[in-house]
């Protein structure tokens, strides 16, 4: 199955069984996928009498898969591979059948064997008659389910389908896909981490309202941010000018210049270290004298132009690193820092580019005191700023050593930020 673009970590599997709940999982799933969530509907036979299979596959995006003894739907051991698929497992509505079927550990139609066959989290709905919920029987499944490490979410009480109030709802969607959420934001190796993003570009006034600037979009940084907070991460995201939303709980700071940039990241660290610092921003690397802090009218511009004194600006990575970084006192909390170095070299056979960049990598890694850093041949098909795609190496310190992994073809930003995320985490 397809990982598709989303970022990984956040692929759910819904299995809809035959509760009167049912006709409200296409909201649910719709509500997942806005949330950035890859969804895959399973449905039992029973739950095809409360809501249509066209309407979850359409909301989805997926066929939804239903059958187990299907040649069509089952291809290659289709089922296993549907039980690997997920991070996590969402049963809404549960019945009170499914739920004894899978106490009871029974194979008997796809739901119950992704079920017994998934090794991911499983996340419980339940929906039924107060009754049938309160009964021994369900209790007792609920007990046994839990104590394999299942969890669950609601019932709710309220007005019931069968006329009675009582305990038994459904709870409402936008509550499942919080409890899911925080299920899956609470795995994987970035939860609890602290991330710092900076993206975007920065601008150097000239008057008040001209500036010079770059290309850069911000895509890669925020695709970064996105990333890791959907692998659970705690993540600041310092952002130039750009139009782009901000990514769903990430904190984020905007900026225009590079001092105020400088400023802001600077003011994060000096609060408390962050696991990774990741400097996406292209920021301005030249300062002028001579500005003007009013709008110049067209002749002034012209003569005021050719005497501007230009300066390199800070670095503001290396300053960072300097402080924060490598460069700390021995002994005091210090971040990690991941640089971006985007480079142009000339057209040439594959391997000897690719020396190349190593190359300037290793000369940038060590120039910036970062502990990684990203190189990628900007104007190269599918590569750099205004790309939806991205590719590159990345250099990272082995002990004393660099060690240097490529990231392949160009794929898109989301792909490669999930793609540097696993790579930082065994770095
Ligand atoms: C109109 C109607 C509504 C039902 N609602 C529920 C319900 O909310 N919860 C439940 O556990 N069972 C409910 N049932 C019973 C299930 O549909 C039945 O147990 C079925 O076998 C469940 O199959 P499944 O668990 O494979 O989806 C309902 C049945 C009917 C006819």
């Amino acid at each position: 199955m397809s990982q598709g673009t989303r970022p990984r970590g956040r692929r759910v599997l819904l299995i809809v069984s035959g509760g009167i709940a049912a006709y409200k999982t296409p909201e649910l799933v719709r509500a997942f996928v806005a949330a950035g969530c890859e969804v895959q509907v399973v449905m039992t036979p029973a739950a095809a009498a409360f809501v249509s299979e066209l309407s979850l596959a359409t909301v989805s995006t997926r066929p939804v898969r239903k059958r187990l003894l299907d040649p069509e739907e089952e291809g290659h051991v289709g089922h296993i591979e549907l039980a690997d698929w997920p991070d996590l497992v969402v049963v809404a509505p549960a019945t009170a059948d499914l739920l004894a079927r899978a106490t009871a550990g029974m194979a008997d139609d796809l739901a119950a064997t992704v079920l017994l066959a998934t090794r991911a989290p499983v996340l419980w709905a339940p929906a039924m008659n107060t009754n049938m919920w309160r009964h021994p029987a369900t209790q007792a499944n609920l007990a046994t389910l839990r104590s394999r490490g299942a969890e669950f979410v609601g019932p709710d009480r309220g007005q019931l389908a069968c006329g009675w109030i009582g305990e038994g709802r459904m709870i409402d969607p936008p509550l499942i896909v919080a409890a899911a959420l925080a299920k899956l934001e609470a795995r994987g190796p970035w939860a609890g981490k602290r991330v710092l993003v900076s993206a975007g570009p920065t601008r150097t006034y000239i008057d008040l309202v001209r500036f010079v600037t770059n290309a850069s979009t911000g895509a890669m940084g925020f695709a970064l941010a996105e990333a890791a907070r959907h692998a659970g991460a705690e993540v600041t995201l310092v952002a130039g000018p750009v139009e782009l939303a901000t990514p769903q709980g990430v904190r984020r700071v905007d900026v225009e210049t590079a001092e105020q940039m400088y400023a802001a990241l600077e003011g994060e660290l000096s609060q408390e270290p962050y696991d990774w610092v990741a400097m996406v921003a292209a920021v301005q690397d030249l300062e002028v004298d001579g500005g003007a802090a009013r709008k110049l009218e067209k002749a002034e511009l012209l003569t005021r132009l050719p005497t501007l004194g230009w300066r390199t600006a800070r670095d503001v990575l290396a300053a960072l690193t300097a402080r924060y970084g490598r460069g700390a006192p021995a002994g005091a909390p210090r971040s990690r820092f991941l640089g971006f170095a985007a480079q142009t070299v000339e057209d040439g056979p594959e391997d000897r580019l690719q020396q190349e960049l190593i190359r300037l990598g290793e000369a940038k890694l060590r120039a910036k005191g970062a502990d990684a850093i990203f190189v990628n041949r900007v104007g190269a098909p599918g590569v750099g700023f205004a790309s939806a795609t991205n590719a590159g190496l990345l250099l990272a310190y082995d002990g004393e050593a660099i060690a240097v992994r490529a990231s392949g073809p160009p794929i898109a930003k989301a792909a490669l930020a999930t793609w540097l995320l696993d790579a930082l985490v065994t770095t």
